[in-house]
């Protein structure tokens, strides 16, 4: 990958313009100038430490208008830009991949308003996933998308990368969700579409191409969103089962049981858990090892009812066998420390050095049988074991099985040519053959960019790339990613 020539290089004019316009507080300068007030580095590095930058210029724009300008400017100056949110993605589409000017959007951090009747919540990109939460709890209301990256990834950040997480079997995707999108155009006009009706039939839905959209189109500057009343009861129980086939059935048994008050269905294999163990030295909620197991979550709005059907759910799995060994928290610490087993699971794999990460859709009943062929091929090739010598720690698989959102990763001591080689193409070809998706919920950034093609066809990637070019015909906007 070549820079491309036709961006301009940074200059000490853009540097003073960009410092005019902002107050030099908000600019984040590294290089060009010697009065850097913050170390630029962790605006040029991704969270896996993968992918890394080499931008001399962080941007944090206060407001619609200001972030408006700054697009203006760069896009009349060629200068290539980077959106970023919280910096947490996984497929290194926050990062610059060379000199493009990074903007932050941490300083967009108002909520602006909520609605106690619609639940309709109207918030900055940059409001902290956890901060809205936090805020939507005092009105008895629930954020409908949460994740392990909560208290760092903004919620800008979410909707540009659509990102599922653990609610979305039972809120469902931001697709529904998001009512309304303000945005800025890389010409710096600002689209305002922040629209707070759940119905709204006039014409194309446009805010949805930003959703999703991996800062390629534009910035979101502020999202409207429908937020559902926050549950009363909360339960969560952690299973130990014996088989992937167990898994299925238990999924099936929570639907039957628990239906409406099921909002989490999440699976980890048993290499995760012992790898968490292994990491952070904690201590497992279930004595004996298990090969799977399954968290679920409950929330509903009386507590009697709901563990009226719990009970009646774990009677049936423990006596018909669906599951060996489970535990159902009783306390609030303890529903933290259960859902610690399955959010601890990203942080820790990449504890030995490297991580590589596959984020799959795929047919529910095939999911854990591609985790098994890919460690298979890696140790018949000799490149998992426990020293050293071995790049490959293990191969391990979890995920959000409510969704059929399978996480393959495999947590290496160091990034390994011959370990890429054995992954890819063969992981895309599987995923291909079963009609699955290359990236169910972190997107395609740089890191899947390529592979397009093994889930969508060449007429929708002409579509896709005939849409980049009518919102950003200089191609300013997060170049060298997605599309
Ligand atoms: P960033 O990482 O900063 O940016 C992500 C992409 O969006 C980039 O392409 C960037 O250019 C663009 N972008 C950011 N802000 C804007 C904006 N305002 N306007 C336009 N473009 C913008 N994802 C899931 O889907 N489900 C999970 O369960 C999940 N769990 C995670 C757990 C951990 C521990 C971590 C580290 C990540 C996890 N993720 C998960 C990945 C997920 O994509 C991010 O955590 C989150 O959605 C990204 O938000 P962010 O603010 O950090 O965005
Ligand atoms: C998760 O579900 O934990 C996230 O998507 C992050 C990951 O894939 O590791
Ligand atoms: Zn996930």
């Amino acid at each position: 990958l070549q820079r491309d020539s036709k961006f301009s290089q940074l200059t000490q004019d853009h540097v003073k313009y960009f410092q005019e316009l902002l107050g030099s507080e908000s600019a984040v300068i590294d290089g060009v100038s010697k009065d850097a007030s913050e170390d630029i580095e962790p605006f040029n590095a991704d969270w896996m430490r993968k992918y890394r930058g080499h931008s001399q210029l962080v941007l944090k724009p206060k407001s619609t208008e200001e972030v408006s300008k700054i697009l203006k400017y760069c896009n009349d100056n060629l200068l290539a830009v980077v959106p970023q949110g919280g910096n947490t993605g996984l497929v290194g589409g926050s990062v610059p991949v060379f000199d493009e000017v990074v903007i932050n959007m941490q300083r967009m951090n108002n909520i602006r308003s909520f609605d106690e009747v619609s639940g309709i919540l109207v918030a900055d990109a940059g409001v902290i996933l956890e901060v809205a939460d936090n805020f939507l709890a005092e009105k008895n209301h629930i954020f409908p998308l949460d994740l392990g990256a909560k208290g760092s990834c903004h919620i800008g950040g979410n909707v540009a990368t659509n990102a599922g997480g653990l609610r979305l079997l039972r809120y469902g995707s931001l697709h529904g969700n998001v009512l309304g999108i303000e945005a800025v155009l890389p010409d710096g006009t600002i689209m305002d579409d922040l629209c707070t009706l759940r119905k709204n039939n006039t014409g194309y839905d446009l805010k949805q191409l930003f959703i999703g959209g991996e800062g390629t189109i534009g910035i979101i500057t502020a999202v409207s969103i429908l937020t559902p009343q926050r549950s009363q009861a909360m339960n969560v129980a952690y299973f130990g089962l014996e088989s992937y086939e167990k898994c299925q059935e238990a999924f099936r048994a929570a639907k039957g049981h628990l239906s409406e008050v099921l909002s989490a269905f999440e699976l980890m294999d048993g290499r995760t858990q012992k790898l968490l163990h292994k990491a952070t030295g904690k201590k497992l909620p279930l004595e004996d090892e298990h090969p799977f197991y399954c968290l679920i979550e409950t929330s509903g709005s009386n507590t009697d009812h709901d563990s009226e059907k719990l009970q009646n759910f774990l009677e049936h799995v423990m006596e018909t066998e669906i599951v060996s060994d489970g535990v159902l928290a009783q306390d609030q610490t303890q529903i933290k420390e259960l859902w610690a087993c399955r959010e601890g699971i990203p942080e820790i794999l990449g504890h030995w050095g490297g991580v590589y990460k596959y984020d799959l859709s795929l047919p529910i009943a095939d999911m854990y049988a591609l985790v098994n062929d890919v460690r298979d091929r890696l140790t018949e090739a000799g490149l998992v074991g426990d020293d050293e010598s071995h790049p490959v720690v293990d191969v391990v698989g979890y995920g959000h099985m409510g969704d059929a959102n399978l996480h393959l990763n495999i947590p290496t001591r160091r990034f390994d040519k011959e370990v890429e080689k054995q992954l890819e193409p063969f992981v895309y070809e599987w995923v291909q053959g079963k009609s699955g998706s290359i990236s169910a919920e972190h997107g395609l950034g740089i890191a899947k960019k390529a592979f397009i093609g093994y889930s969508r066809s060449e007429t929708m990637v002409k579509l896709m790339k005939q849409i980049k070019n009518l919102y950003d015909p200089n191609g300013i906007m997060n170049p060298y990613k997605y599309i």
